[in-house]
Order: structure tokens, then sequence, then C-alpha cells
């Protein structure tokens, strides 16, 4: 394999881009022809300054309704949050109604299929009579503004069409990644408080059937909210209809394709979107309306250089995810672009498909995660350079840190060595990208396998987790914090607003703390390590390891559990599970009963939680107060058992050879 060296890489961006990126925010007063570094510190030194930024930028990103009198009123300190305060604008006009009078007849949408060739397009006119069309059958079934409705579907028009027509009546949406079980569903439809579920009959994924309607079903059982089921139909396929379900299309196409957009306070929340947390319970993190909406467009426009009109952004994360909201549909819908709505996978139906769609659709971005690029990389490098991929400009990455090896391989062999690379840090939590390379300076460098640059008006700051303090020099690692607000900052946890504060801005008081580890290089570039609380990233997905331990723990034969994450070659991080035994069970049942939890881990959470490894012992390291010591476990799980360190304070230090010999035996 051709290899980059992995010092400094020069990417000059050709002439117009580079004349763009300096004059992006003409029209913008006293910020006009500033590049990133100058406007970056004007931002930092001067909070009016930030002020002035933020509501020139507010103004111009977004149609109002009402103009807001108040750009921002935060306190970190205690989680207070909010933004163009008084102002009025609906999510849904300002993705599609304001594009109507240019952009009618352009492609909003472009559903690729999951089998290859089978692209539908949907253009601003089509997108606005469908969504009016569910908005007006949602108003009918006695939803109004203010309410929740809970979205299981997969990624395709429908979904798209559901959440405008929410955030069009002023429902806050709650989208279930379709991979979640029946409990986890009825979980956040309970924690939501959900009048409506909206549902399809079958997904199709990877040549697959998955069975949504059914799993609705078993959910909302335990779920006596639930007023009404719609169902949509993908595979056409007959599914049991109760009396709460109603068949969506059939009954939205009688209804009117006129419905007038509800003006909405700014910080209405527009979706609630859950996340896993460090304790068992998903949390459900609220978005607002108008600093959401502001972040996402504005990110979407400036760290990927998207052009409306001209460019096709393929972001292929699935609409359930965080990447789905901002960079499906909210980022590209409310700058007027086009957006691919990917229904398949990487390697369906071989490992060229997202290259073999780039060039049929004629993709200009691409936006993808690192466990995909480490999958594909495996494989022949003819599955990428048989399809003409020179219409790519920029190749985006989310999820999880993106390790040289798979940075190399998409810049050399997707991005033909010149294209830019974005590899952007954000989460659930942050609404849209905080890290990245771009925007920056003319001419300004990207490194590999690292975002490096705060966007506009963001501040990262790194503390140490033992003094509290920040890390002021460079180079240095410390735990990721961010000093400013920015309107794309989640609000509250729905219903927990306590838990909001206690999670993100108890510990480093006055500042919102990601979770994350970092490194900042001698340049002030910075890089991600991982993260620091009790949280695994698999392929790209969020997992608390309370969660996963609970669902183990739930069953009769077990006793105790500890789970943690440990490095894996395709999934970055994979689930390691202790499993400590009742007293009494037989040993002879053992393989049953690994087959049993994983079983359990499956139907409590989803397939992607269910533990790679797992280990029964007699024992887990734990302190003389009864802590479990998972930095040893992780260890053990790495084999990185140098730095094991001292164990002389556990109750009971004989538990860590004995995890060790069976770790080996496991092997
Ligand atoms: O640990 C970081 C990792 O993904 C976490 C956020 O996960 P989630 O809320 O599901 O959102 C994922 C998509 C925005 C972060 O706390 N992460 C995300 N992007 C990167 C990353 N780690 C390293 N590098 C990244 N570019």
């Amino acid at each position: 394999m051709l290899r980059c060296p992995l010092q400094l890489v020069r990417l000059r961006l050709p002439v117009r881009q580079l004349s763009d990126l300096t004059t992006k925010f003409t029209g913008l007063g006293s910020f006009s022809n500033l590049n990133y570094d100058q406007l970056q510190s004007s931002l930092r030194t001067d909070s009016s300054q930030c002020e002035q930024f933020w509501k020139l930028i507010g103004e111009q990103q977004l149609n109002w309704m009402q103009p807001f009198h108040t750009v921002s009123d935060c306190d970190l300190k205690s989680a207070k949050i909010a933004w163009y305060l008084g102002g009025k604008l609906n999510a849904s006009a300002n993705c599609i109604d304001r594009h109507l009078a240019t952009r009618a007849d352009q492609t909003a949408l472009i559903w690729e299929q999951d089998e290859p060739g089978n692209q539908v397009y949907i253009t601003y006119k089509q997108l606005h009579a469908e969504v009016c069309r569910i908005a007006s059958l949602l108003l009918q079934s006695g939803l109004q503004a203010g309410d929740t409705a809970v979205l299981y579907m997969p990624t395709g028009p429908p979904v798209v069409y559901c959440m405008l027509a929410c955030a069009r009546i002023g429902v806050a949406h709650s989208v279930v990644f379709a991979g979640f079980s029946a409990e986890a569903l009825a979980a956040r439809i309970q924690d939501v408080g959900a009048k409506v579920v909206i549902t399809t009959d079958q997904a199709i994924r990877g040549g697959k059937t998955v069975e949504l309607k059914r799993t609705v079903d078993a959910a909302v059982k335990s779920c006596p909210m639930v007023e009404r089921v719609f169902v949509s139909t993908r595979t056409g396929a007959s599914v049991p209809m109760g009396s709460i379900d109603v068949p969506l299309e059939k009954n939205a196409a009688a209804c009117s394709a006129d419905c007038a957009a509800e003006p909405m306070d700014s910080e209405q929340p527009l979706f609630v979107l859950y996340t896993s947390g460090s304790t068992g319970k998903p949390k459900g993190l609220v978005h607002s309306t108008a600093g959401y909406l502001v972040y996402t467009s504005l990110t979407h426009q400036h760290v990927f250089d998207y052009r409306p009109g001209q460019d096709i952004f393929g972001c292929v994360a699935d609409v359930g995810w965080i990447t789905g909201h901002s960079y499906v549909v909210y980022g590209p819908l409310a700058n007027g672009g086009t957006t691919l709505l990917f229904e398949s996978t990487p390697a369906y139906p071989d490992v060229g498909r997202y290259w073999e769609t780039a060039e049929r659709l004629g993709l200009t971005h691409i936006y993808l995660s690192p466990t995909s690029l480490r999958m594909l990389l495996r494989y022949s490098t003819d599955f990428v350079t048989k399809y003409d991929l020179s219409r790519l400009r920029v190749l985006g990455c989310v999820g999880e840190p993106l390790n040289h090896e798979a940075w190399e391989w998409y810049h050399r062999w997707v991005g033909g060595g010149h294209r830019d690379i974005a590899d952007t840090w954000w989460q659930t939590e942050t609404g849209g990208v905080c890290i990245a390379p771009r925007p920056s300076a003319e001419g300004a460098p990207i490194l590999p396998a690292m975002p490096m640059r705060p966007f506009y008006g963001l501040e990262p700051v790194l503390m140490d987790p033992a003094t509290g303090a920040e890390v002021t020099e460079s180079p240095a690692e410390g735990h990721l914090c961010m000093r400013r607000p920015w309107p794309g900052m989640a609000r509250s946890i729905w219903g927990d607003h306590k838990r909001f504060a206690e999670t993100y801005y108890s510990q480093f008081p006055g500042l919102y703390f990601t979770g994350d580890g970092a490194s900042r290089d001698a340049q002030g570039f910075l890089h991600i390590t991982g993260r620091v609380d009790d949280v695994i990233n698999v392929t790209g997905h969020r997992l608390g390891t309370a969660e996963i331990e609970d669902a183990l723990d739930s069953h009769p034969a077990v006793s105790e559990t500890a789970v943690i994450g440990y490095p894996h070659k395709l999934k970055g991080e994979a689930v390691y599970a202790f499993v400590i035994l009742k007293d009494g069970v037989s040993i002879d049942r053992l393989g049953d009963l690994r087959r049993e939890l994983k079983r359990r881990v499956r139907d409590r959470i989803a397939a992607y939680a269910v533990p790679e490894k797992l280990l029964f012992t007699d024992g887990l390291p734990k302190t003389r107060s009864g802590k479990i010591m998972r930095r040893i476990l992780k260890r053990i799980a790495a084999e990185d058992y140098d730095s094991i360190g001292d164990i002389s304070t556990l109750a009971d230090p004989s538990v860590v050879e004995a995890l060790k010999q069976h770790h080996d035996l496991y092997q």
C-alpha cells in the first residue's frame, strides 16, 4: 500500500476556493473579508465581538417570522443556555418554503435505495407537498405544538417528511435508530411521553428485511400513552394492523398539500435525541429550533465548503443518529442543498458501494465513519479506483478517532492524494461540528488523523482532571472542555435538567465538559484521544457500560458484571463483559448462558451492543470500599499487563492474576 508521510501534509486549495474562504463573510459588517485566524482571534479576545458575530450570523442564516431581540442568555455555571430570544421562526419553513422561489425544481433529496441503481429524486416542491400532507394528517390526529412524536423509521424520504412535518406544527420529534430493540424503543417512547409513533412496515438494508412494525407493536404494549401509530410503506409486506394503527401514505394523500408553518419560539425544542451516558438510562438531549438550525447550516456550509445549487452532499449516516439529523437533513436543507439518503451499507452488494454510488450520483461530498474506512481498506483498492470520483471535492469523517492508516487510505485512494479530508469532531450534545480542519486560513495545512481547529467562535480548553485547572502549555493532554457557548449546543436532558447540569457542567464549573480526552500539539492543533468516562464507542455508536451491565444483571443466573471497552481493529472499540455467576449455577450451563446473555443484550438494547467477549470469572478487581477498578480490567482486556500498575490497594490482589490467566485462555 502506498503510504503518505506522517508529517505535515500541505494541501493547497485551488485559487477559486481560496478566495471563497476569505470572502465568505462579505456583508457581515466588520467581519467581512477576515480570514479564519483573524476572525478567531477577534472572537476569542472580545465577548462583544462574539455576540455581534452570532447576531449577524443568526440574521443571515435564517428566515425569521419575528426578529430576535437578544442574541444569547447563557450561564454555563448554571447550565443555562438560550439563544436568539424573542425570535419566532419555523424550521420546516427554513428548510423548504424559503427555497421555493428559487429552487422549487431543484433536487432536495436523493434517495439511494438498498439495491443500487434505484435512486429516487425529490424536488423542493415535492418535499413541500409531502411534508404539508403529513403535517395536516398529524394535526388531524390531534397532535399539537408542544407534543412529542417518536419516529422509528429507516433512512429514506418518509422519515425526512415526518421530521419536517413535526417541525412544521411545533411537535418535537424523537427519532429512534431503527436498529434498537423493542425494549429500548419502549423506554424512549415512555421517557419522551410520545402520543404518536411513526414507523415503517419493514426496512431493507444490505439485502435483508428488518421487521420495524412488529418491533413497534411489541414496544407499544408497555406504552399506554401512545394513541396512534402511523405506518409508512416501504416493502408493502402485510403487517398486522391494530386499532391504533393507521397507514401513513394512504391517509396523508387525502390531506391538504398546504399546511401553514407555525411560528415557534427560538428556544422551542425541535427534537429530542437519545444517546448513551455513563448511567444505565439513556439521555434525551434536547435541541432548540433557532440555535440548532443556525449552527448546523453554518457548519455545513463552512466545514465542508458546501455550495448549494452545485453540490450533492453525500452523508451516509443513518437519520437515527445526530449526524443524520444535522448533515443529512437540517444543515443541507436549511442551505437549499441536495442531500443523499443512503439506505444501504458500505459492503452491499460489494465493498465498492460508496464509490459506485458517488460516481453514479455525482456526489461532491462524502461524509462517513472511520469504522467503515477500516473495513473497506482491507479489500483491493480496485473497488475504489474503478470508479470515476472526479466530482468528489471534500471527504469527511466522524464518530471516532480516525487512525493514520485509515486517513492515508482515504486520502490516497478516494481523495487522489489531494482532496481535503475533514476529520470532524462533535457529539450529539454539540449539535454540529465543533473541531475540524476547515474552515481555515489561506493555504492552511491539514494534518493527518486529527480534527485540528475549532469552528468559529468556539474555544476548546484542556483541563487537568486531577487539579481541575486549565492546562495552558502546549503540547499537552487533558479533558476536553469548551469555554464559550455556541448556538447549536444541547439545551437540556428531556425531563431532567438536573442530570444535564451534573453531567456536563459540574466537573469543571463554567465550562462544557465533553467527556472526551484530547491532546494539543505544539502548534495548538487538537487530537481526540477518546472517552474519559464510562462511555464506549463501538463502530462509532455510543454505549454506556452501565446500560450493558444492567441488561446482563437482569439475568437470574448473574450475580455481578463489569463491562468495559477494549481496542478492536475494526470496530474501534468492542464490548468486553466480565461476569460473576450466582452460587450454585452449574458450570455445564456456561455455553447456554453465554448465548442467553448475549441475546439479552440484543433484546434490551441493540445488536451492536452485544459483547464481543464475555468472560465468566469468580472475582473482579475491587478496592477495599468495593469499587470496581475498571482501569485494571481495561489493561487486562488490552493485554497491556505491564501498565496495570499498583494492585496492592485491591481488596484481593490475586484476582488480577486469575483474570489474566483466564483472559489468556479465552483468546
Ligand atoms: O468520543 C467522541 C467520538 O464520538 C463521541 C460522540 O458520539 P455521538 O454523540 O454518538 O456523536 C457521533 C457523531 C457526531 C465523542 O464524544 N467522536 C466523534 N467524532 C470524533 C470522535 N472521536 C475522535 N475523532 C472524531 N472526529
